[in-house]
């Protein structure tokens, strides 16, 4: 049965089409601007799991063989009907975790982009061949990449389809097959664009699988000896725990976590740029991003006035409907969550932090998640808001004296996903990126980013990287075939 036809009773998709779970444990999809619970996923049980696994197993005998040219078109053939589903895709992502529309969309209008570029990159890929180092002529080997198999990925819900299009496209265009677990905050994008990919494009089935679920269905596909390669995106601790399990099976892992990063105001920023930065870095996407630059860095010289204006510009964000063009910043995506960033303001006024805006939830909009925009003031770093991820639009703001504490109290996290850094001094600025353990810096802006571009964290952020050529190497390993020709064969005691 078709998606749309399953009067919002969804259903995993496995093998190429929609099929009941085993359980009957469903798990409810809710708008969380109103909190209107509009569908249901099912709860994927471990025999759900292991149906996709073999599967996807199954389809790769197949797929593994598929010419370069092949999975060019097929990648290309999945990037225009995205193309073509850019809107519904973006709407659906914005009806369950509650983020503007205008984002959500724009995300959604880049994923046939990422495909292409994964497409591009296999097009344009050649091989070494690599001297051995005998007497002989003759003998050489050369290298050639291999796909692992089953791919296991496993994703958050804050930017649902967007974390898993760089992961498909690679993991694809590598000739590995596909295992989906979503959040189970955000299950149905997932569903919708599986069912795209397989109305508009003759992917072979099998070759791509959804089943949704909490954590332990995660946890299912994580543990299956079948999964050849895991890929993750969501919490560290999460991640953690996936790793172990990883290391169990020796299956290689490609981590992308949390942050706590940092943005850095000198006194030589271009003030109202800088400003715009700090918005940008923690409000935009109601501070539910891995990036956030949630610790504002902020030079004792100008402290005072930058403070005045990011509390005037946060004081001037609007809040309401994610649909509404116009909206600037949407509600949290669950309660739950709302709870946890709640807490966490409450732990940073009991722990001496002064709140110079927000921390309320406003009381002139429906449901329960909004949030205002919050800026912490008085904040050291060893304070908890300064060291946990919040996930939410709550600024620590920290002073510093010169460039040395700045650079110390940036790396003094046990994250290094990215960090900013404001100042029309170029020298400085390059001074401080490269000493920043972070995998992403930006110098006057924050938060642009490019498929082509390796993206991943240091430290506690993460393990490998996205995007890019680096991106698609974690999908592939490399094989050296060594050739004789010389028509001898060596001394069997002896190496040559
Ligand atoms: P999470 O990391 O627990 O969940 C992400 C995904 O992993 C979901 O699909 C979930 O079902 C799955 N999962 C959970 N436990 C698993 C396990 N043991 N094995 C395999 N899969 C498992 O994140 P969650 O619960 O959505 O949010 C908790 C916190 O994580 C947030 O408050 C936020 O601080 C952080 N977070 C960070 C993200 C980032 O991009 N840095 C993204 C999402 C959450
Ligand atoms: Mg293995």
């Amino acid at each position: 049965m078709a998606l749309r036809e399953q009067s919002e009773h969804y259903q995993h998709f496995i093998n190429g089409e929609f099929v009941e779970s085993t359980g009957d444990t469903r798990i409810d999809v809710e708008f969380p601007y109103n909190g209107e619970i509009w569908g249901s996923v099912p709860h994927g049980t471990k025999e759900d799991v292991d149906q996709a696994v073999n599967a996807a197993k199954k389809a790769f005998r197949e797929w593994r063989r598929t010419t370069i040219s092949e999975r060019y078109d097929y990648l290309h053939s999945i990037a225009d009907a995205l193309d073509d589903h850019a809107e519904e895709l973006g709407e659906l992502e914005t009806r369950q975790n509650g983020k503007l529309i205008r984002e959500m969309q724009g995300q959604a209008s880049g994923f046939g982009g990422t495909l292409r570029h994964y497409a591009s990159l296999i097009d344009s890929d050649r091989g070494e061949v690599i001297p051995v180092n005998t007497k002989d002529e003759g003998m050489f080997n050369y290298v050639v990449h291999e796909p692992y198999g089953v791919v296991g990925a496993i994703t958050p819900w804050n930017s649902p389809l967007l974390l898993t299009v760089g992961k498909l496209g690679a993991a694809l265009a590598a000739g590995n097959t596909f295992v989906h677990k979503p959040s189970e905050q955000t299950p149905v994008s997932a569903l919708r664009m599986a069912e795209i990919i397989t109305e508009e494009t003759n992917l072979p089935k099998g070759v791509y699988n959804v089943v949704t679920g909490h954590g332990d269905t995660g946890a299912a596909l994580v543990d299956n000896e079948d999964v050849d390669k895991l890929a993750f995106t969501g919490s560290s601790s999460t991640g953690r725990s996936i790793a172990e399990s990883a290391g169990r099976n020796l299956s290689p892992v490609t981590l992308e976590l949390g942050g706590k990063s940092p943005n850095i105001m000198f006194p030589s920023a271009e003030l109202e740029n800088a400003v715009t930065g700090a918005v940008k870095g923690i409000f935009a996407a109601t501070g539910q991003t891995c990036v956030a630059g949630s610790r504002v860095l902020v030079h004792e010289e100008i402290y005072d006035e930058f403070v005045d204006r990011f509390v005037d510009r946060a004081s001037q964000i609007r809040l309401g409907d994610p649909r509404e063009p116009e909206t600037e910043m949407g509600p949290i995506a669950f309660d739950k969550q709302w709870e946890k960033v709640r807490k966490y303001i409450d732990i940073g006024t009991s722990e001496g932090a002064t709140i110079a805006y927000g921390g309320d939830r406003p009381d002139d909009l429906p449901g329960d998640c909004f949030i205002e925009p919050t800026i912490f003031v008085d904040v050291d770093n060893e304070m908890t808001i300064a060291r946990d991820e919040i996930f939410g639009p709550v600024a620590a703001v920290i002073q510093f004296s010169d460039e040395e504490e700045a650079i110390e109290i940036a790396n003094d996290t046990r994250y290094g996903l990215a960090a900013g850094v404001w100042t029309e001094d170029m020298r400085q600025a390059q001074r401080v990126a490269n000493q920043i353990d972070a995998g992403t810096v930006w110098i006057n802006e924050y938060r642009t980013g490019a498929t082509r571009a390796p993206i991943g964290g240091f430290k506690d952020s993460g393990l490998g990287r996205e995007g890019g050529k680096e991106g698609l190497d974690e999908y592939r390993q490399e094989k050296c075939i060594y050739i004789d020709q010389t028509g001898e064969v060596a001394n069997p005691f002896q190496l040559r």
